[in-house]
């Protein structure tokens, strides 16, 4: 039990420490059309937009990151604050370690605590809810009075973590299991390589309400792992699965295919790459490393990053003549680079 809570804490750890971010997202391959004439009052445009029912006053998701050690309940505090005050979306990270050991469960309901009106959602690993069932996602959305429960998708990290569960296999009936029992959205998200159209459309299927991307382009789970290598073979499978996965920008235009709402994540660091994350399909951009260090470094700070997004927002909009993120969705782009070559081959074998 104490080895899930001291992972959590090691990974923080690593992830505000190390080198850890790997592969291309591909947003540096598109550009929004500029409209010269955008006809529209920047000051004007307004942010706010629905997500499962529920009004949001940005387009941003704060992505699941922490809980579960004593001592990521300061960051996931001022995560919280943060999502209360700006009325944004905020995941918490994997509540694993305190269905384990209830003494955890401190950690993730001080997010509650801090942002009693926010969108909060609840996290559990696909393996977990396949071998523990319906009731440890429901105690998990019960701990954070959560409004969904985000199930993740984790096999490159599953394959390479020395204590990792190698066999997926009943985890599609599982999720079909509590999609078609529970009485809460269920967003199904990946962690950082990538959600292919296929595969979002068996999650959409078996009654996923959301797929949150994840792809490749921002933080890598083998890289992150690499530096937990207990053996020279663990460490070099880490580098050498760093970069694989599908980049975010390709995997949001895929899940958007499959049919449902879609959450892009996985490398976004800016407004801008929120603004193209929905010109591409997605409802939501969220973002996870981005926001750890300036939450690590303290409220304001974070404050400051999220405004910052939230004008880059606005001024994107304006400068494609969009009065609101839902008009981005019409703006036409240019897609250039691996990027274009790789949608223009999912076009071809659609
Ligand atoms: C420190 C850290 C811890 C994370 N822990 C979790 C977790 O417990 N559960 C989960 O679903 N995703 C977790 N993630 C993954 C993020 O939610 C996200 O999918 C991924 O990091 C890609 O986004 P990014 O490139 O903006 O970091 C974590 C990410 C970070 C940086």
């Amino acid at each position: 039990m104490m080895i899930t809570s001291s992972r959590k804490k090691e990974h923080l750890d690593i992830c505000c420490n190390e080198d850890i971010v790997a592969g291309r997202t591909g947003f540096d391959d598109i550009r929004l059309v500029h409209n010269a004439l955008p006809e529209c009052n920047m000051d004007a445009v307004e942010l706010g937009v629905r997500f499962l029912q529920h009004p949001l006053k940005a387009p941003i998701f704060i992505a699941a990151m922490t809980g579960g050690h004593p001592d990521t309940r300061d960051v996931n505090a001022t995560l919280a604050t943060a999502a209360e005050e700006f009325g944004l979306a905020m995941g918490v990270g994997s509540q694993r370690a305190a269905l384990e050991n209830p003494e955890l469960e401190d950690s993730f309901i001080v997010v509650r605590e801090r942002a009693p009106h926010a969108f909060l959602c609840g996290n559990l690993g696909i393996i977990q809810l396949r071998d523990k069932g319906a009731e440890w996602a429901d105690k998990a959305v019960e701990m954070i009075d959560a409004q969904a429960l985000c199930i993740h998708l984790n096999p490159l990290q599953e394959a390479i973590q020395p204590e990792g569960d190698h066999n997926a296999a009943g985890c599609l009936d599982a999720l079909q299991e509590l999609c078609s029992s529970c009485r809460y959205p269920v967003i199904v998200k990946e962690t950082g390589c990538g959600v292919s159209r296929e595969c979002a459309r068996q999650l959409f299927a078996a009654g996923a309400s959301a797929v949150d991307v994840g792809g490749l382009g921002g933080t890598s789970w083998a890289a992150v792992e690499q530096f937990r290598a207990e053996n020279p073979m663990q460490q070099s499978l880490g580098l050498h699965f760093a970069g694989w996965g599908i980049p975010t920008a390709v995997s949001v235009v895929e899940v958007a295919r499959g049919g449902g709402p879609v959450i892009a994540t996985g490398g976004l660091n800016s407004g801008t790459d929120i603004a193209k994350s929905i010109a591409l399909g997605a409802s939501l951009g969220g973002m996870a490393l981005s926001l750890l260090q300036p939450a690590m470094d303290g409220y304001q700070s974070l404050c400051d990053k999220i405004q910052q997004i939230q004008k880059e927002i606005q001024v994107s909009c304006y400068l494609t003549g969009s009065r609101n993120p839902s008009e981005l969705k019409n703006v036409r782009k240019y897609i250039t680079g691996i990027t274009g070559e790789m949608l223009q081959y999912e076009e071809n074998n659609l």
